[in-house]
């Protein structure tokens, strides 16, 4: 276990099922060490969205699990979305790309995605520990993806033509994500929203597909951006609005 950022315990596992699952399971033991950054190597049981898997292969991405504390119930809406900015935010500072935001945090590369994040948050009646697992595509080349998503998912080698090792982007990632966190913390929604529609700007009145939860429909309609609350704006056809806080573009 080593201490390389002043403020985040960093545990590196050569291998584990999952780095979010590590922080759960862990939850008791690491009260004392908060904020932590549980990352590995690879991952035999990564886990995605929606009950998907996260294909983690040695050597080919970011698989990074931060565990921290919230104070207010109210603010767990924005995580997602900061999460999201904190990862754009980091490969546009490492790399100079230029990515987009999916709502809620799905990251996109010429409407490819390139990175992903899961977060799990566990609720007592005395806090709110959230777990917040990044996944990012770094040195694959297409034809290492799984045959589904080959055409639907990118590497930063990809992009850039150069291997990036985790090593290099855990710490700016955390400087972002915790930089992210203490604006959530202190109230700054009105940036978060604002840097949220900014990075989905691309989306913006354009015809979407989405997944709505309650009755597990795919619905179409234009999205019109990211309100106040963090929740995602979609206009119907008769030209009214609704607003969702779960589901996803898809
Ligand atoms: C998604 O887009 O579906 C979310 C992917 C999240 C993957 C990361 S990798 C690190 C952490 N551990 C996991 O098992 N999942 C997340």
């Amino acid at each position: 276990m080593i201490r390389y950022h002043e403020f985040l315990h960093v545990i590196t596992l050569d291998q584990c099922d999952s780095t979010n699952n590590y922080v759960k399971t862990n939850y008791e033991n690491l009260q004392d060490k908060l904020p932590v950054l549980v990352t590995g190597s690879l991952q035999t049981a990564g886990r995605g969205r929606g009950k998907r898997n996260w294909v983690s292969p040695k050597g080919k991405g970011l698989y990074s699990s931060f565990g921290f504390k919230l104070e207010n119930n109210q603010n767990l809406n924005f995580l997602p979305l900061i999460a999201g900015i904190s990862v754009i935010e980091t490969l546009q500072k490492i790399s100079g790309i230029e990515l987009g935001l999916k709502w809620p945090n799905d990251i996109l590369y010429k409407n490819k995605k390139i990175a992903g994040v899961l977060i799990e948050n566990i609720i007592t009646a005395s806090d709110i520990f959230c777990i917040t697992g990044i996944g990012i595509n770094l040195n694959h080349t297409a034809a290492e993806f799984p045959g589904e998503l080959q055409d639907k998912a990118i590497s930063l080698k990809m992009i850039t033509g150069f291997n990036t090792s985790a090593e290099q982007i855990n710490p700016v990632l955390a400087a972002l994500l915790f930089q992210w966190v203490k604006k959530l913390s202190t109230g700054a929604i009105e940036e978060i929203i604002q840097t949220a529609n900014r990075c989905s700007g691309f989306l913006k009145n354009k015809n979407i597909s989405f997944h709505r939860p309650a009755d597990n429909k795919i619905i179409s309609g234009i999205f019109k951006g990211i309100n106040h609350d963090g929740g995602l704006i979609l206009e119907n056809k008769q030209g009214s609005t609704n607003i969702y806080y779960s589901g996803e573009i898809v």
